[in-house]
């Protein structure tokens, strides 16, 4: 009988850099795709999934991602006085339940696996989904959505992972695959940004996973890695030769926002699926393009 997941983490104490300067004094996580931050989509995506207990890894400069999540008095008594009941409602409807939401804090941005270690007591002894905010789900069921129900399926730890070409695996982790069974694919492990001539596949990890609990004592050891961060990736490796680990071919569409043409083409392609904006910024962009 698998434990139920009930909580995720959402490390947001990174620095962003390669969306400076807009990052140099606002959080990365708090960048708009059309008209909602990044984080306020991730969030939507967790409670979709049925997780409703948040736990965000903060550090210096994000105290605005407390402030987005939290009542805005004065903002809500304006919209009230003015009758914008419709406005209002919408911001209220999106705020978490009180008590959802936690933060701790990553002092130093060590890296990804750091990041993570620091929610241990926060998660506790139970198996927990990990949200990073600079990819979002656009189209299809959501990944978090996505992982839980293979996580029913099969159990033990979990990546999200899409199929990338061949000449782009030296951006990203991939898995090395044994066995596929539907979207379900058993791993060997997973390599950090391969070149295309060694990559073990084409499925490059998707920002979203589902761990269980042994993770923060292979974290609490972890040696710095790539980059000289400690890398989630290296213990998810020990971990998979003492645990199932699988990775979920997802079916969602997903942006990625951590650079500044994956977020240009974010912002397009949401606003094209937005019905209050598709026709007349469909036109624009047929016009401009013409
Ligand atoms: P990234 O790998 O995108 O790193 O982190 P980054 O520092 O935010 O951005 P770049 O690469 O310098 O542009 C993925 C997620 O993990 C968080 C980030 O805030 C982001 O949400 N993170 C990363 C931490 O919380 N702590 C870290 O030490 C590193």
């Amino acid at each position: 009988m698998t434990k139920p997941v009930r909580k995720i983490v959402i490390p947001v104490a990174g620095l962003g850099t390669r969306v400076l300067p807009a990052t140099k004094s606002i959080a990365k996580e708090l960048l708009p795709v059309v008209d909602r931050p990044l984080i306020d989509y991730v969030v939507a995506e967790a409670k979709a999934a049925g997780l409703e207990d948040i736990i965000f890894v903060t550090g210096r400069g994000k105290g605005a991602i407390e402030d987005y999540f939290d009542h805005s008095f004065e903002l809500e008594a304006t919209l009230r006085d003015k009758g914008k009941t419709e406005l209002l409602d919408s911001l209220l409807d999106a705020k978490p339940a009180a008590g959802s939401v936690s933060y701790t804090r990553q002092q130093a941005p060590l890296g990804l696996g750091h990041a993570i270690w620091c929610a241990r007591n926060l998660v506790g002894n139970e198996p927990f989904a990990i949200a990073l905010p600079d990819e979002i789900s656009g189209r299809g069921p959501g990944f978090i959505t996505e992982l839980v129900n293979a996580y029913n399926e099969v159990g033990g730890n979990l990546v999200a992972v899409e199929e990338v070409p061949l000449e782009e695996t030296s951006k990203y982790g991939v898995i090395s695959p044994r066995e596929t069974k539907g979207n379900l694919i058993e791993m060997t492990g997973m390599v950090e940004k391969p070149a295309p001539e060694v990559a073990p596949s084409r499925y490059r990890i998707i920002g979203r996973y589902l761990l269980q609990p042994e993770i923060f004592d292979l974290l609490a050891s972890q040696e710095k890695g790539a980059g000289g961060e400690i890398q989630l990736t290296d213990s998810m490796n020990v971990l998979n030769n003492e645990q199932a680990f699988h990775a979920c071919v997802c079916q969602t569409q997903i942006h990625d926002c951590g650079s500044k043409l994956g977020w240009l083409k974010a912002n397009v392609e949401m606003a094209l699926d937005r019905p209050d904006f598709k026709e007349d910024f469909g036109a624009f962009l047929k016009n401009k393009l013409a």
